[in-house]
């Protein structure tokens, strides 16, 4: 097999990590003139056919007009509207050269033909898994030990384990100059959240750390970072999995009369780019690597609608990947949670029991989900189950799908590597003792914990408010329910076989 060789890889990655540049400004042609006036015509088609399908689909599914839909909906519309998607030419807004596009094309040029249906030769941007995979390993790194906990502020008056249950869960954030610090979760939406949530919350009250975020916020609100005080952490979850799941979970579940037709699904995926409830970017590289991305990026840099196959500048998308990579102290790949856990506990230095939440999945957890309507009213609606049609199958097996979640598919594969070289790291035998005592407290969690948790909603439906905040960690959220049962059981596990929870450090 023909891989793209690590010095060609390399050179290619030295160079999309300079600087771009802009180039100076030349008086128009008249010929570019004329070519701008029918590229313009080109995209205004372009973006208003989609809408116009997209507005037929709605209304032949007879989608209500509930709170999430309205939104959803006046977000594609604004951007028929207000917004031109840009139009990158070859090298404007990256700055790359002529060279550099080149040897974009050389390096997918070099990837074996014929490995997955939605190869194509000609198209730059290395769609394959195997040259994806490849391009992932020249990114990822094992996560740094953060054992000294820097990122834990154990502020007046001290917390112990037991009897800090009221404390807020985000205070002491920011410093007095607005710099933030702690313990950062960036939460995405329908990438595990519920259970980084439960995770992080657990690990301030465990450990007695005041400065906690666990919001559903993008990475950019915290660009500015002192980075030894913080430990910034997230979850990346396959691109189409996720992308179903928020479908599933924000319009077919809130919206009872909203069929999961093909048609509808198809057309959420491509063009739903709420940057919260949506299923992709605004031609960004992807959901998560815009949520993740501490700068923003720059619309349109990745992928624009006028060659629907295409990745724009795959150095700078690869740029964008490294830097996520680089800038967080560790990545849980949800696919993976449980190595990611105990992974994450090694790197922090913890206790796995700090790391162990029960999964709102379990029991009832999951058939009905509370949900904030419209005038603050509390809700519990049915979660309807997702699943992937074959045609919804082979659209996300398509070359435009794999185009416009370029950059999404290599954080995954970079953050999947990552793990497997932070457990290297660690030493494979600390690594899987650690595995195996996280395995053992949660298979107790599950048998003894587990099916008596109270979530916010009952297996019925029934809004149960008082119960949930005895049971989980805030109210109306279903972070770390049962956490009081977890606890308890593991001290009197623990003592049974005479464990101490410090021995894997
Ligand atoms: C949605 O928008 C429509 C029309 O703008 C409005 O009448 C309706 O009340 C909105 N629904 C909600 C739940 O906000
Ligand atoms: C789309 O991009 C691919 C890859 O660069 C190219 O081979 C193809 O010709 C382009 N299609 C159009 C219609 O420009
Ligand atoms: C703790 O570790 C961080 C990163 O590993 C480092 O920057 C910081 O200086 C250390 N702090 C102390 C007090 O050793
Ligand atoms: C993640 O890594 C595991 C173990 O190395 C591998 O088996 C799996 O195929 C990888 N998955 C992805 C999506 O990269
Ligand atoms: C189950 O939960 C209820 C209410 O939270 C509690 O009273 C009961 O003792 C629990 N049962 C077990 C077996 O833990």
């Amino acid at each position: 097999m023909v891989q793209p060789s690590n010095a060609t890889v390399r050179k290619l990655l030295t160079k999309s990590q300079t600087t771009p540049q802009r180039r100076p400004r030349q008086s128009p042609s008249p010929i570019s003139i004329v070519i701008k006036i029918v590229t313009a015509t080109v995209i205004i088609l372009a973006i208003v056919h989609p809408i116009y399908l997209y507005r037929h689909i709605s209304q032949s599914n007879a989608i209500p007009g509930d709170w999430f839909q309205n939104k959803s909906m006046s977000s594609l519309s604004a951007e028929s509207t207000n917004r031109k998607p840009k139009t990158p030419t070859e090298g404007q807004a990256t700055g790359l050269t002529r060279a550099q596009e080149n040897n974009a094309h050389r390096l997918h040029l070099r990837t074996t033909p014929g490995e997955r249906p939605y190869l194509r030769q000609d198209s730059p941007g290395c769609l394959t898994d195997a040259c994806v995979q490849q391009l992932a390993s020249t990114i990822a790194r094992a996560f740094p030990d953060r054992v000294n906990q820097s990122w834990c502020f154990r502020e007046e008056p001290p917390l112990g384990h037991e009897d800090n249950a009221n404390a807020p869960a985000s205070v002491h954030s920011k410093d007095g100059n607005g710099v933030w610090r702690g313990i950062i979760l960036v939460k995405v939406p329908k990438g595990a959240s519920s259970t980084s949530a439960g995770v992080a919350i657990r690990i301030g009250r465990r450990v007695g750390c005041q400065a906690v975020q666990w919001k559903h916020r993008v990475a950019s609100k915290y660009q500015r970072l002192h980075h030894p005080d913080t430990f910034l952490f997230t979850t990346v979850r396959d691109p189409a999995a996720r992308a179903i799941s928020t479908i599933f979970f924000h319009t077919i579940s809130r919206s009872p009369k909203a069929k999961p037709t093909d048609d509808l699904i198809k057309t959420y995926l491509q063009q739903s780019k709420d940057i919260h409830f949506g299923s992709i970017s605004e031609g960004q590289g992807g959901f998560q690597l815009r949520y993740t991305s501490l700068d923003e990026i720059a619309k349109g840099s990745a992928w624009s609608a006028t060659n629907r196959t295409r990745v724009l500048h795959p150095e700078q998308v690869v740029a964008n990947v490294r830097s996520v990579i680089d800038s967080y102290g560790f990545l849980l790949v949800t696919e993976r949670m449980e190595e990611s856990l105990v992974a994450m506990a090694l790197v922090l230095g913890i206790d796995v029991a700090d790391v162990l939440v029960t999964s709102s999945k379990v029991a009832g957890g999951s058939r009905y989900h509370f949900a904030r309507m419209p005038k603050q009213e509390y809700k519990c609606l049915p979660t309807v189950k997702s699943f992937v049609s074959p045609g919804v199958a082979q659209y996300i097996d398509s070359d435009e799908w794999r185009a416009i979640n370029y950059g999404d598919y290599l954080l995954q594969a970079t953050a999947n590597q990552s793990l497997d070289l932070t457990i290297a790291r660690l030493g494979r035998t600390r690594f899987e003792a650690a595995l195996s005592e996280f395995r053992t407290l949660r298979a107790k969690e599950q048998a003894l914990c587990a099916p008596n948790v109270s979530f916010p909603c009952s297996n019925e439906g029934v809004p149960q408010p008082q119960l949930a905040t005895e049971s989980c960690y805030l109210p109306f959220f279903d972070f770390g329910c049962g956490h009081k049962c977890i606890d308890q059981m593991i001290k009197i596990d623990r003592e049974m076989r005479g464990v101490s929870g410090w021995q894997y450090q």
